[in-house]
């Protein structure tokens, strides 16, 4: 069943309100909903009122607490119809339903979670509580009360704590009441016995808020960042913003088994502990920068996403969008912003672009769906959020503020939508947006393409841009898009143009594409300058820019915008590894890199450089990278050998430097705040550079031995596993990491990644191997994410094993976890969207895997969608 953003109507009845109450039971938990209903004005006198549930069981069924005759209703699990309700005056429902969090493997709905009862109810999770009006634009007031054995300590809910007590038979109650109005997406229940760590916020207003992270008993301590992060946060959106915590307490609730990364139920977020719990023994410092920007998404979200939430679904990036791209500046805050911005666009052209590039490309606000879930992307999520970062390109900070602020105002309480959000910036600035709505309406990455041409006797530089945007999934014609274009123009030796542009779609710092071709002048111009376009990735797009490799080479040494430069290198380095793919492909010599040695090397050794900046350049494009950018007929073999050829010459071209860098690590009690992790980094792939050019192990084995916290630890046991495989010190090195982690479940997830992303034909065994590890269960999201996740899409030589045997690893255990987990199922399953790029041998491998999986009976709606879109 397809549902479509243009058949959106309200529903027939509005909710005042809504009471719960719970009986919690392991396996026959007793909810009971009443809720206030009054048939909207218009609405006809016999139009029933339909609920929506999902394996649901009816027990009860009353209207003003008269039992309804069975002529008056219908219940299936998916459905409840109540007729013959009053035509104008209020009325109560009461449903009673009974559930069983224990048997509940989908992780949506109520749950047990390491004994514990949680819920996760967006998207469509409520509905697997109780029947209901499960759907974003019914916002109503919850009261929750919550039963529950006198083992069971916690019991939480949304808003603020009523009251509670003892029964007096071995049961105790506590109720919630939340003033503000929600939606049931965001509703939660919590119970359990937890630890729990506890801090306060002064608002800027001066109101007290309790804060509240629950964990489980003995990982308090392992807490404490994320607090820290939750107050930053807090502070930031105020100073920011302008934006207020707007209740008594804020509650965090860490659970195991989770299918995202977090959730962000109004005042009581739940949180896969991945993103709450860490120290320097179990946590990297990626670990750290997650932590810090989920909390911060989540608490933002209060605002955008809560306060103001969306009328269907399809306006799911109204606030997921503009919520990531919230938390994306508070880390550029936090940390350094050249830095956080490379980490995000190497992050979107990793994820989004493939995505946009295949069979499950979709635009920022789809136009129908048939699993909404399956909807939780990259495309939603990153894209959305580069889409916000044009708006304020665009805008200037100023009139992009005063959007907001408009927004806010205008929309506090209400489900909207995205033409009511780019109204308000439209209004402000007294713009026509007209033309960047296409942003959220139209699938795909444009490519714009650049050219330059100078007049030495005019001294005139014209660049033309052209763009394209191909057709993708239902969408065969694209109309032009407005493009804006940071740029900026040097001279080769890295000094300032003078010269100014001649046209009014360019400012000093962006050209705004948006006619399909277009030039732009500049007059003045003393001599040829050259072009840095697209700078700080001001649109998601690809640039096709014959320019000259001197060219690129001059703004690789002398850009003076980080994030440019950057950018710079990383073209360079590209192009060089895209040929010596094409080379190795053939068995030919591969090209000198030395250029592009010396260029590394330099920025290595550039102590004025932040460390940070440093890593990220000598990272590399990643073999991923590579492959997207040859974008047809992969060879993942020839590419992962062109790639390890380079890293091999540049390592031995740089020995003394990378080995110096190497040993320079920060001293002190170890801190997660960007400098040292940035320090850390720089050693970290000095480490790796010395260990290629020096071929050996013993130095590893010797850095993981020394290691004193899990970033330098996993940092050489990964370069062991995937660099010396054969090593003895490399077994041993594992050996040792398993057991000194087997009760560290998040820990042993960095040993099955290590080992499942460990590049060559025999991971497939390995990973096989590791599905038997006791530390492993299907039952677990973060722990299958770990291995086969990992395995799938961090490992293109093993994943696509000429044979087929990774395919179809993974088609059978997705049709395994599809029976339990449909959510995690489908979400394993996009690991193959790009199967159509792969040369043809492991294309039709790929195809049959997927064929398997479509023809194999009884797949749940989420996995049957991403199967015959990946397939189309
Ligand atoms: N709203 C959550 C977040 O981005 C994501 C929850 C999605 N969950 C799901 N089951 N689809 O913060
Ligand atoms: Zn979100």
């Amino acid at each position: 069943q397809v549902i479509h953003l243009k058949d959106y109507t309200p529903t027939d009845f509005e909710v005042e309100r809504i009471d719960l109450t719970f009986e919690l039971d392991p396996k026959a938990t007793k909810v009971v909903a009443r809720s206030i209903l009054k048939r909207r004005a218009g609405v006809a006198a016999d139009r029933p009122l339909v609920f929506a549930g999902d394996a649901l069981t009816l027990k009860a069924l009353q209207i003003d607490s008269i039992d309804v005759s069975e002529q008056d209703f219908d219940a299936t699990p998916d459905e409840l119809v109540i007729r013959g309700l009053p035509e104008s005056e209020a009325f109560e429902v009461t449903v009673e339903t009974e559930l069983s969090p224990d048997a509940n493997t989908t992780l949506m709905g109520l749950y047990r979670s390491g004994g514990n009862y949680c819920t996760q109810c967006e998207a469509e999770g409520f509905r697997r509580i109780t029947y209901f009006y499960d759907r974003p634009d019914v916002l109503t007031v919850y009261t929750v009360t919550i039963i529950a054995d006198e083992s069971v300590p916690q019991l939480l809910s949304n808003g603020n704590f009523l009251g509670g007590g003892a029964y007096g038979d071995g049961r105790h109650f506590a109720a919630w009441h939340d003033p503000y109005p929600k939606p049931s997406y965001l509703f939660a229940l919590v119970a359990g016995d937890l630890g729990v760590i506890e801090d306060t916020f002064t608002t800027m207003s001066g109101r007290e808020v309790a804060l509240k992270i629950y964990v489980e008993h003995g990982k308090e301590a392992r807490a404490t960042y994320a607090m820290d992060a939750l107050k930053r946060s807090m502070r930031w959106d105020e100073e920011v913003y302008g934006r207020e915590y707007d209740l008594d307490i804020f509650m965090i609730v860490a659970v195991s088994d989770f299918n995202m990364g977090a959730m962000e139920n109004k005042g009581l977020n739940v949180f896969n502990d991945k993103y709450v719990l860490a120290d320097p023994e179990t946590a990297t410092d990626q670990d750290y920068a997650n932590i810090e920007a989920i909390i911060a998404h989540e608490y933002f979200h209060n605002w955008t996403g809560n306060r103001i939430t969306c009328r269907d679904w399809f306006q799911l990036c109204l606030k997921e969008g503009l919520t990531v791209y919230r938390d994306h500046t508070f880390s550029q805050d936090q940390r350094s912003a050249p830095v956080k911005r490379i980490a995000e666009i190497k992050t979107l052209k990793a994820h989004q672009f493939p995505e946009d590039a295949g069979p499950l490309a979709h635009p920022v606000r789809p136009s129908s769906y048939k699993e909404i879930n399956n909807f939780y992307t990259t495309t939603i999520y990153e894209k959305g959020s580069e889409v916000i970062g044009m708006l304020r390109t665009i805008l200037g900070a100023d009139d992009f503020r005063a959007g907001m602020d408009l927004y806010f105002e205008r929309h506090d309480g209400q489900a909207v939508t995205i033409e009511d959000f780019i109204a308000c910036f439209a209004e402000v600035s007294a713009r026509d947006l007209g033309q960047f709505m296409l942003w959220y309406t139209q699938a795909g990455t444009p490519t714009v393409t650049v050219s330059t041409e100078y007049d030495r006797d005019k001294q005139r530089f014209t660049v033309t841009l052209e763009q394209n945007l191909r057709p993708t999934p239902g969408q065969p014609q694209k109309q032009p898009m407005h493009i804006p274009l940071g740029y900026a123009l040097m001279m080769p030796n890295g000094t300032a143009v003078t010269g100014a542009p001649q046209t009014a779609a360019a400012s000093d710092t962006v050209l705004h594409l948006t006619e399909r071709n277009e030039s732009f002048v500049f007059d003045g111009v003393e001599d040829r300058p050259v072009l840095s376009i697209n700078r700080g990735f001001s649109a998601p797009v690809n640039i096709l820019m014959e320019s000259r490799a001197d060219d690129l080479v001059a703004l690789a040494r002398h850009e003076s915008d980080g994030v440019a430069r950057w950018q710079a290198i990383t073209e360079l380095a590209t192009r060089h590894l895209v040929k010596a793919a094409g080379l190795a492909r053939d068995n030919a010599a591969l090209p000198e890199s030395g250029r592009l040695a010396d260029i590394l090397i330099a920025v290595a050794g550039d102590a004025t450089l932040e460390p940070a900046f440093r890593a990220q350049v000598l990272a590399l494009p990643s073999e991923a990278d590579v492959a997207r950018e040859i974008g047809k007929d992969i060879d993942p073999d020839a590419i992962h050998r062109a790639r390890r050829e380079t890293l091999r010459a540049i390592a031995a071209a740089g020995q003394r430097t990378f080995s110096s860098l190497a040993d320079d690590k920060p001293s002190g009690p170890f801190s997660p705040a960007a400098n040292d992790a940035g320090r850390r980094a720089l050693a970290g792939m000095a480490l790796r550079y010395t260990a290629l050019a020096e071929n050996d192990a013993q130095r590893l084995a010797e850095a993981y031995a020394n290691a004193d916290n899990m970033t330098d630890r996993i940092n050489a046991l990964t370069v062991l596993a995937h660099d010396f495989e054969d090593a003895p010190e490399t077994q041993a090195a594992l050996d040792q990491f398993a057991e000194r982690y087997a009760d560290t479940p998040l820990a042993i997830d960095k040993w099955f990644t290590v080992q499942a992303t460990a590049p060559g034909a025999e991971s497939h065994a390995r990973v096989v191997a590791l599905m038997q590890h006791p530390g492993y269960t299907r039952g677990n999201p973060n722990r299958v994410r770990a291995l086969l996740g990992a395995f799938a899409a961090g490992n293109p030589t093993g994943f696509n094993r000429a044979d087929g045997a990774g395919y179809r690893l993974l088609a059978d255990e997705v049709l395994a976890i599809d029976r339990k987990n449909p959510q995690l199922a489908a979400r394993l399953l996009t690991a193959m969207r790009s199967w159509q790029s792969l040369e043809s041998g492991r294309r039709e491998e790929a195809r049959k895997a997927l064929v398997a999986i479509s023809s194999a009976g009884d797949l749940s709606v989420d996995l049957s969608d991403i199967v015959e879109r990946t397939l189309q």
